[in-house]
């Protein structure tokens, strides 16, 4: 792979050129013209590092010295007249030599292992214009090293609910990748920025990720969480279902008004029932009264309770 020295494109014609002059500036200054080498690599993959002379079919690495550095200084494995002359303590036993095209093989890498590197190749054979050992060549390689994220899981906390809307809470969260990550949220096609929060032990460790969202629903949504890594996305996605559908009382299913009227009718009869067995003793009082009011007004109270009777069996009949 490699990463050149190309502008991001500009919308804007003019804005292009002006970037190309600067790029084609920061090539003259930088040495441009030799391309950047990068190498990607996942935690614990093994990753080779190409070289930039492949010793020909005739000869072999006894008339080489190869350097392997990183961070321009350090020594990751070097070789001489075919012999291993240093090996450095972090990559032992981790690293190999392709002994005809130089390429470094790295093995279990770890985080702490990218950086820039850079192979360098002297022969070690003199030639009447050469003199002593001389420079092949030299080519920088960068390493960028990632670790898988997990799955986003989505969790979502309801904190209030009406018949119009639900409140909620909605959090998402992945874990144990590199590098630093960047999530956001889509609702429904919508990107959105989500309240984030990374949890690491260095600048150099796995992260953890979460991002919050506070919503207010009023109808079922969408929502997927992605988390974004190099060049790596994981993503989850989520229906936000509304809580509860209120029932509006005008648009009473019929099985309600049947229950509804039945309930209504047979409080009716159970009402006229009763009425019919208590009713009679009421009005016998009352008319007995009546009757008596009446007595007095018109003749002499005579017998008063036999008209009573009488009257109270006729109601009851
Ligand atoms: C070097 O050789 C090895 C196998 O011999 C091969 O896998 C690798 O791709 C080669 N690298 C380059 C840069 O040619
Ligand atoms: C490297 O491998 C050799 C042989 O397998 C072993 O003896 C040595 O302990 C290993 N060293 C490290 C640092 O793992
Ligand atoms: C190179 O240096 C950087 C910054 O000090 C460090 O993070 C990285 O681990 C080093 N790389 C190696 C392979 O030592
Ligand atoms: C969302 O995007 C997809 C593809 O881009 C499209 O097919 C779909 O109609 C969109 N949905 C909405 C609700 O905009
Ligand atoms: C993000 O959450 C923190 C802690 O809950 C809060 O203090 C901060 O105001 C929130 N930021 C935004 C933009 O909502
Ligand atoms: C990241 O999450 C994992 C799993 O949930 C946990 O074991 C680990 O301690 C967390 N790391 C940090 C730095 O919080
Ligand atoms: C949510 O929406 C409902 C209705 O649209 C509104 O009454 C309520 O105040 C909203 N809640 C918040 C926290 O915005
Ligand atoms: C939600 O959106 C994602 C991405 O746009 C899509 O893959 C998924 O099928 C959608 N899910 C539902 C239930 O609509």
């Amino acid at each position: 792979m490699k990463m050149g020295c190309l502008p991001v494109p500009a919308s804007w014609p003019l804005k292009r050129w002006l970037g190309l002059g600067l790029v084609v500036f920061h090539c003259i200054t930088l040495g441009c013209a030799q391309e950047k080498k990068v190498a990607k690599s996942k935690v614990g993959e093994k990753v080779g590092l190409p070289c930039c002379y492949k010793i020909p079919n005739s000869e072999s690495l006894q008339n080489y010295r190869v350097y392997w550095q990183v961070n321009v200084t350090d020594v990751v494995l070097a070789y001489s007249g075919g012999e291993k002359i240093h090996e450095h303590s972090r990559y032992v036993n981790r690293t190999k030599l392709d002994l005809k095209n130089l390429t470094l093989w790295i093995y279990g890498v770890e985080i702490l292992d990218r950086g820039p590197y850079q192979c360098i190749v002297q022969s070690l054979q003199s030639s009447p214009d050469k003199p002593g050992s001389h420079l092949l060549c030299g080519e920088p390689v960068t390493l960028f090293v990632t670790a898988d994220f997990s799955e986003p899981n989505i969790e979502r906390k309801i904190t209030a609910s009406s018949c119009e809307s639900t409140e909620m809470v909605v959090r998402c969260s992945s874990h144990g990748g590199f590098p630093k990550p960047r999530i956001y949220g889509v609702l429904n096609n919508v990107s959105v920025v989500l309240n984030t929060t990374w949890e690491s032990e260095s600048s150099l460790s796995p992260y953890n990720v979460t991002g919050t969202l506070w919503l207010n629903v009023t109808k079922d949504i969408n929502f997927t969480c992605f988390v974004e890594y190099d060049d790596f996305v994981m993503s989850t996605s989520l229906l936000l279902a509304k809580a509860n559908d209120c029932i509006i009382s005008t648009a009473l299913p019929s099985y309600n008004v049947i229950t509804a009227s039945s309930i209504i009718i047979i409080t009716f009869l159970l009402a006229i029932i009763l009425a019919a067995k208590y009713l009679p003793r009421h009005a016998c009082s009352r008319c007995s009264k009546n009757q008596e009011s009446a007595d007095e007004d018109v003749k002499e109270i005579m017998n008063p309770p036999k008209s009573s009777k009488v009257t109270c069996e006729m109601s009851s009949l």
